[in-house]
């Protein structure tokens, strides 16, 4: 980690830092096109937090009672995609790190004509900083980094901060989807979940041979996790 990324101390929170696009010394077709071609439609991390409370006002241009969700870590964005395709009358936001995923994310919603998605290069655990309280609907969090050395569960994403932070963050009534093939991972989220306000909905251990196997979307990491013989552990948490 260079000293431009370290963690900065933020009321007791280390806050994970992330470099600039604008400061990398090899830009590619990826790290340029989030300022060019897709401007309009993907922010950087410099760019994205100015959104904040105005996602729906300024940025999809819908009123304040349109739907709005998000997607941590859309990967290549087929989930993202789908979701987008889908549900026209609703906005999605998405959090991608890598330049290729999150330019893949958001190209692939503008080619099926998906003009309801905007996808930021922003560090998941900074969400405050990108939404206001009661400005999200539903948030899907698919396959996240499990780190399962013992000594980084701080750096699991589904914490009981981020819960906290979610709920508020979210409207009643929406739910959080967190799927992972990382047993260890989802036994230990649930823990944290139990602890937290969320209201259990659904929770499998095997979610291709549960009941709601069918109504399933595939990302792109469940088709491999699920190839290798890896049962999917899912939980569906709803905000009252
Ligand atoms: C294992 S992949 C899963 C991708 C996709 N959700 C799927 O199911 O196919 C995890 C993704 O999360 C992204 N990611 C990891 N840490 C992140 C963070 N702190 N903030 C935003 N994205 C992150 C990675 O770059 C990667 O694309």
């Amino acid at each position: 980690m260079t000293s431009r990324n370290k963690p900065v101390e933020d009321n007791g929170f280390q806050r994970p830092q992330i470099n600039r696009t604008r400061d990398l010394r090899i830009p590619n077709y990826y790290t340029e096109a989030i300022d060019g071609e897709f401007r309009d439609y993907a922010f950087n991390e410099e760019r994205a937090p100015l959104n904040k409370g105005h996602w729906r006002s300024e940025i999809f241009k819908v009123k304040e009672d349109v739907a709005m969700d998000l997607e941590i870590g859309t990967g290549n964005g087929t989930h993202f995609q789908h979701q987008a395709v889908q549900n026209p009358t609703r906005c999605i936001v998405g959090l991608e790190l890598k330049y290729k995923p999150l330019i893949q994310s958001i190209r692939g919603c503008l080619r099926k004509s998906a003009t309801n998605a905007r996808i930021c290069r922003y560090h998941a655990m900074n969400l405050d900083l990108l939404f206001e309280p009661g400005e999200l609907n539903n948030v899907y969090i698919h396959f996240p980094d499990p780190w399962v050395s013992p000594r980084k569960p701080k750096n699991r994403f589904v914490n009981e901060r981020v819960l906290n932070l979610l709920w508020d963050l979210q409207r009643p009534g929406s739910f959080l989807d967190f799927k992972t093939d990382s047993r260890e991972y989802f036994l230990w989220s649930m823990e944290q979940i139990r602890q937290s306000k969320y209201e259990i909905v659904f929770e499998t251990m095997n979610l291709h041979q549960s009941e709601v196997a069918s109504d399933n979307f595939m990302t792109q990491f469940e088709k491999i996790f699920t190839k290798q013989g890896i049962e999917i552990n899912f939980v569906r948490l709803r905000k009252k």
